[in-house]
């Protein structure tokens, strides 16, 4: 990160909780956002230590606290992942997660020691649920597809991954106030507590952390209908539609109506332009207008085509086609400045419960896009984001689901 008022320290982001609580689903969630925001981030997760170490699968009993020579093992393990986490922030990392149960306050307590020894800020982030439905979901959606089971049969994985559990809840002592600085989130979002989080980067991580929730629902992504700037290759400004791009704006409509009938009608989201708000009147008037999905800024570019950019700015042209994620338009934006102004907006996109239809630009879908699909930074400014394309994204607790349905010939053949 670049140095400035909002500058991140080396923070250690260390899970907290039982398994099959979420853990793994939250260091995840975690890891995307704070990649997406710039952050180098990554997660160090114990169970990989281990199977690296015994091998793919370990019995219960391994788990099991009066088992000496597995305690002695498995702390072996927590040190050798932390000796890696301290080694990755001497070299280039700004924020890890350390995937782990970290059950016992006396292991929290040799975790935030040995990070205070280094300078690295600790923030534990425990994840608490009793909802036995959602734990026994997880056993069964995540941990029968783990490698410790693999080749097991699935009512004996149930069996053993419960032993463990058994094994850890009789040892495991909830983060207490006086501990460290925490967030604590009780059954996925229902809860959120926290203690002493007074840094920049914590306050974003709680907001985060609140809105997530688990229950699937469809995130549609679509940049307007053909402008009349599409069709002469020019960047930026805020012209109306063509009659092609009007046709889109009616495909899309019915698509939609056909999409929802009958279900939960979805928000609709646009720029403030007047090609995107043009492209969902077709389908409603009733639209959330929000800057933050206004195109890329193309300062002193604005109004030019590519060739005419290449022509009269060489120097511009170029250097943009070296580093398209960083290079910044002259009194303009970057794609950079573009994700960070889309972090409300993919706050609010966790949050909301109902579908929600985005209608945009092209550099913005391609950050969204980045988002949800889980893509690095760089790869995010050269995604393929066509015209009259809608991408059907149903974020659930075990990835993203995507579907692309083209709407071309029914544009052509509803344009006027
Ligand atoms: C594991 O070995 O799967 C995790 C160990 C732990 O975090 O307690």
């Amino acid at each position: 990160m670049s140095r400035g008022p909002f500058v991140t320290p080396k923070l250690a982001l260390v899970m907290v909780g039982l398994p099959a609580r979420g853990k793994t689903y939250t260091a995840q969630k975690l890891s995307r956002y704070l990649a997406w925001l710039g952050h180098r981030t990554r997660i160090f997760n114990l169970g990989e230590y281990r199977r690296a170490k015994l091998g793919p699968s370990a019995p219960n009993e391994f788990f099991n606290p009066d088992n000496p020579e597995g305690r002695r093992v498995r702390l072996e393990l927590a040190m050798a992942a932390i000796d890696d986490v301290c080694a990755w922030f001497g070299k280039e990392g700004d924020v890890a997660i350390l995937d782990a149960t970290n059950s016992s306050r006396e292991r929290r307590q040799f975790v935030q020691a040995r990070f205070d020894s280094e300078g690295i800020q600790v923030l534990f982030v425990e994840v608490l649920c009793d909802d036995s439905e959602m734990i026994e979901a997880n056993i069964r959606q995540t941990k029968l597809a783990s490698p410790d089971y693999a080749g097991i049969d699935a009512d004996e994985a149930v069996r053993d991954f419960r032993a463990r559990i058994a094994h850890y809840e009789r040892v495991y002592e909830a983060i207490g106030e006086d501990e460290a600085s925490y967030i604590k989130l009780v059954d996925v979002g229902r809860q959120v507590v926290v203690n002493r989080v007074d840094s920049h980067l914590g306050g974003r991580l709680v907001s985060f952390l609140m809105k997530l929730h688990i229950n699937p629902r469809p995130i549609l992504l679509t940049r307007h209908g053909e402008s009349e700037f599409n069709i002469r290759a020019l960047i930026g400004g805020d012209p109306p539609l063509s009659a092609l791009g009007r046709g889109y704006g009616r495909a899309l409509g019915d698509y939609l109506r056909e999409e929802f009938d009958g279900e939960d009608s979805p928000e609709i989201w646009t720029s403030a332009l007047e090609r995107t708000g043009e492209t969902a009147s077709f389908f409603s008037d009733d639209t959330v207008v929000l800057r933050q999905l206004d195109e890329i800024d193309a300062g002193i570019c604005d109004g030019l085509s590519y060739e005419e950019i290449a022509a009269r700015m060489p120097l511009e042209f170029g250097a943009r086609a070296r580093d398209k994620l960083r290079y910044r338009y002259p009194r303009g934006e970057s794609y950079v400045d573009v994700i960070n102004r889309l972090e409300p907006v993919i706050v609010e996109l966790e949050r909301q419960r109902r579908p929600v239809v985005v209608v945009a630009h092209q550099a913005v879908i391609r950050a969204l896009y980045a988002y949800f699909r889980e893509l690095p930074r760089e790869a995010c400014p050269h995604q393929s984001i066509p015209l009259h394309t809608v991408i059907k994204l149903t974020p659930g607790p075990y990835g993203c689901a995507e579907e692309r349905i083209d709407l071309i010939e029914q544009a052509r053949n509803r344009a006027n």
